[in-house]
């Protein structure tokens, strides 16, 4: 028998095997896996995988995309260590960034720290919220290194903004926040 006619027999014989389904009968299923697909539990076991699982962990040490670890812990210590931090942004990109800073500032922190920075944004203003301070009161002591870490823990009745930023972000903010507190300074 040549290959032309074996061929021609297995594709006769699948469209005779797969022709036969009828809806309303109880049919024999060849092939049935192709009828019912195996239901894979979501998160379930799963023996092929690794580690039996299908929610895997990441590998040790990955980080999320635009996202660098911030090695400055949540302490009085942590916040005194952070004011000598500068920012690791380009500094060929000043402009850029602060224009990126300025706009992020607009949407997160103006509400209350007000556009100059002066404390006296809208919910201040409206007596919704207290003790939103000028970045310029000189009792903050606020650096660029500082103000990314309260941007990053929040601090009391201020949120934190890690889960809106990224890093890069972040110190856009800061260092937009620094040129603020430079200009209510003159
Ligand atoms: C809901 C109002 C609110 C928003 C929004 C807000 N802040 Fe604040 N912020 C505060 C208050 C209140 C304080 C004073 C907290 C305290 O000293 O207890 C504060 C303090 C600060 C300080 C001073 C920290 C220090 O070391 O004393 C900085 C810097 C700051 N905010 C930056 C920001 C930036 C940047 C944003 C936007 C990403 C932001 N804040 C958004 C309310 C807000």
């Amino acid at each position: 028998m040549n290959s032309f006619k074996k061929l021609a027999i297995v594709f006769g014989l699948a469209i005779v095997a797969t022709s036969c389904q009828n809806e309303r009968e109880r049919n024999y299923q060849y092939m049935p896996n192709m009828y019912e697909s195996v239901g894979y539990e979501a998160y379930g076991e799963a023996d092929f995988l690794p580690n039996k699982s299908e929610a895997m962990l990441p590998p040790a040490n990955t980080i999320n995309r635009g996202w660098l670890p911030y090695e400055i812990e949540n302490s009085p210590e942590g916040k005194e260590l952070s004011r000598l931090q500068s920012s690791p942004l380009d500094s060929m990109n000043v402009e850029a960034n602060l224009a990126k800073g300025g706009q992020l500032y607009t949407i997160y922190c103006a509400i209350c720290h007000g556009d100059k920075g002066d404390g006296q944004g809208t919910l201040v203003k409206r007596e919704k919220i207290l003790g939103v301070p000028s970045y310029a009161d000189p009792v903050r002591n606020l650096t660029v290194g500082s103000t990314y870490y309260t941007i990053h823990y929040g601090l009391n009745s201020m949120g934190s903004y890690a889960s809106q930023m990224n890093t890069e972000e972040m110190w856009q903010v800061s260092e937009y926040v620094m040129k603020l507190k430079q200009d209510l300074t003159k």
